[in-house]
């Protein structure tokens, strides 16, 4: 069952993270730290941080198909930390829902540290957004603008590391390249010094929007570094996939877009297939996903298996039971 985040559970818990952790333990068989997945020797496989969709409905969904790891949409530090409304309506997790990463706007170094001792004893690690390009962000001081302050990203993951007890517990950053590469590998090095356990580079700089990703330079990062180096940037299927860990050497891959379109990518599958669309349906009724997020979902996945006109005719529905009626009289789906 799903269980919203509420505080006073905190409060219950005198020894939160080993709760939690052991619990998961005894339903999941061994437990899987995020850190671990990296020292496998396979590619871990990660579905991205995406505001509004990767959210636990998706994150069961994605978890049926080989992801390995999953991040919530980016949540602003200082609204979560002030404000129990804002943890119930942000974030939504369950027992089933590891290992997770959750993803906070930040730009100060307590305010993280508050936010990721709070949500520590329900995620095995948190993440800075280091690369949302955004036009309110940047003004705010949030997302990519944080490349260009390398000190401050070291006081944060340090803080992080030196306030979460739980040693386990991972801090993160996912950045944007810069112009000139030497800057990006200057703020990696830093940030691997304060500690961060591993680092997402999404290839492109903040201008960026379609361009092709510069792959060459998520190399030349991970060459530079001993922890694990995530690439993230365009891949759309699992040859994709393997194609860019040959090229970067990349730890990891991280999947935004070709998961919205394929969950069932890192499966190996080319295009969603019938089962996947299925799994979807039941686990959101079982979770109450509302009726715009069940859509758009949908809309992604058939975006490669449906004509044009048939488009016209799905994506204006408008309740869940004229989407089910839809895909059962057309694809068999219940
Ligand atoms: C709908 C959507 C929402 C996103 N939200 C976030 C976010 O919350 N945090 C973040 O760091 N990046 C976010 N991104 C960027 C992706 O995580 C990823 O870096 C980018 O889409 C490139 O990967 P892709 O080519 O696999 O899509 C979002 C992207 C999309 C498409």
């Amino acid at each position: 069952m799903t269980s919203c985040f509420v505080v006073f559970v905190l409060q219950m818990w005198p020894d939160n993270a080993h709760m939690s952790s052991h619990s998961r333990e005894v339903l999941q068989g061994p437990p899987r730290y995020p850190i671990d997945l990296f020292h496998t020797g396979n590619i871990v496989k990660i579905c991205a941080p995406m505001v509004r969709y990767s959210k636990l409905s998706f994150r069961t969904l994605v978890r049926k198909y080989n992801c390995d790891l999953c991040y919530t949409p980016m949540i602003v530090a200082t609204d979560f930390v002030r404000s129990v409304k804002a943890r119930n309506s942000e974030f939504t997790t369950n027992q089933g829902d590891h290992p997770l990463i959750v993803q906070f706007a930040a730009k100060e170094a307590q305010v993280l540290a508050d936010a990721a001792h709070i949500i520590s004893p329900f995620a095995d690690g948190i993440d800075l957004n280091c690369g949302c390009p955004q036009r309110w962000a940047m003004t705010e001081g949030y997302g990519a603008c944080l490349i260009n302050k390398p000190e401050l990203v070291q006081e944060m993951v340090r803080l992080v590391r030196n306030q979460v007890e739980n040693p386990m517990f991972t801090v993160s950053i996912k950045i944007r390249i810069h112009d000139d590469l030497k800057r990006t590998v200057d703020l990696c090095q830093k940030a691997e010094a304060a500690g961060v356990s591993w680092i997402t580079v999404h290839g492109r700089n903040v201008e960026e929007r379609h361009q092709p990703v510069h792959y060459d330079a998520i190399k030349i990062i991970k060459q530079s570094m001993s922890i694990p180096v995530v690439a993230n940037g365009d891949m759309k299927s699992l040859k994709d996939v393997e194609d860019i860990h040959q090229i970067t050497g990349a730890d990891g891959v991280m999947v935004a877009r070709g998961l919205l379109a394929n969950p069932a990518m890192f499966a190996g599958y080319e295009e969603t297939p019938l089962h996947c669309i299925q799994h979807w349906i039941d686990i959101a009724l079982e979770h109450g996903t509302p009726f715009t997020c069940f859509h758009h979902h949908l809309m992604y996945m058939l975006e490669r298996i449906t004509s044009k006109q048939e488009k016209k005719i799905f994506n204006v529905l408008s309740s869940t039971s004229a989407v089910l009626d839809y895909l059962r009289d057309n694809y068999g789906v219940k």
